[in-house]
């Protein structure tokens, strides 16, 4: 069932977006070489209740955090812990999602841990533009695969392999709804795009292969190969006409002409 959201719930999920880009933000600026990932997720978890949120990943099928916390080759769903300690050179990604009054957001990034490699800048660039070419193919009357093409597509040309085991995926009162949203597929296939449905856009693109395993905690995933990986998310909301709206990136509005 793909619960289509009128526009007064998207309003709700606008400001469940706003609230989540700015806990990303004031993470993104904590991050410094010698910190532990337990108190990135000690302050998003502040940040979130102080805003009268609720923390979306916390006891989420048990999960034990309210951030997912991926160093270098863990691709997503890595555990906060006092010792796992950030390096100047790694790669980090944050995921984080919240419930604002009943609506849930979820949004991801990559950065550098102060200064890294040309080789992984270019990975972390190239992740967020396969973002960029697939939710600009978020328009009604596309399709699913229409996404999932633009990003492989891009992350493919750089001859980067894109992570298939895990998808984006729509979002609403629950932070996972139908549809399934691959970053790989074909052109015009998979459920048609209707204005109002709101999705997690998330492209998760490795250095090496696709493969992933799952390690014994039950839910770090790394790369099969151990290459460095790269996540990016954004919930989003297709529109009646034309390009999408970026629920979790207040302000920003997709052009006709960019790229
Ligand atoms: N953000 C993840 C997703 O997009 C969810 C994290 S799983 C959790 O599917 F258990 F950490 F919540
Ligand atoms: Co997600």
């Amino acid at each position: 069932m793909i619960y289509l959201k009128n526009a007064q719930q998207i309003e709700c999920m606008r400001k469940a977006g706003a609230l989540l880009f700015d806990v990303l933000c004031r993470l993104r600026e904590a991050i410094k070489p010698g910190m532990s990932t337990a108190e990135l997720d000690v302050y998003a978890e502040q940040l979130i209740r102080k805003n009268k949120a609720i923390p979306s990943f916390l006891d989420y099928n048990g999960y034990p955090a309210s951030i997912c916390a991926s160093v270098n080759e863990e691709v997503v769903h890595g555990i906060p812990a006092d010792n796992v300690i950030i390096k100047e050179g790694d790669v980090l990604s944050i995921d984080c999602g919240l419930i604002l009054d009943g609506w849930q957001s979820d949004s991801a990034f990559t950065v550098g841990v102060g200064q890294i490699s040309p080789e992984k800048q270019k990975l972390i660039e190239v992740t967020e533009e396969c973002f960029f070419k697939g939710v600009r193919q978020a328009i009604a009357g596309n399709h699913v695969g229409d996404i999932g093409h633009a990003v492989q597509e891009h992350a493919e040309s750089f001859g980067y392999g894109v992570i298939r085991d895990l998808t984006g995926h729509g979002i609403g009162r629950n932070m996972h709804e139908e549809p399934s949203v691959p970053n790989f597929g074909r052109q015009g296939h998979g459920v048609k795009l209707r204005p109002g449905m709101t999705l997690a856009i998330e492209p998760m693109i490795a250095m090496g292969g696709y493969r992933v395993e799952e390690l014994e905690d039950g839910w770090t995933i790394v790369t099969a190969d151990s290459s460095i990986c790269s996540h990016y998310e954004h919930t989003i909301v297709v529109n009646e006409h034309g390009l999408p709206e970026l629920l979790s990136y207040p302000g920003f509005a997709l052009t006709e002409e960019a790229q």
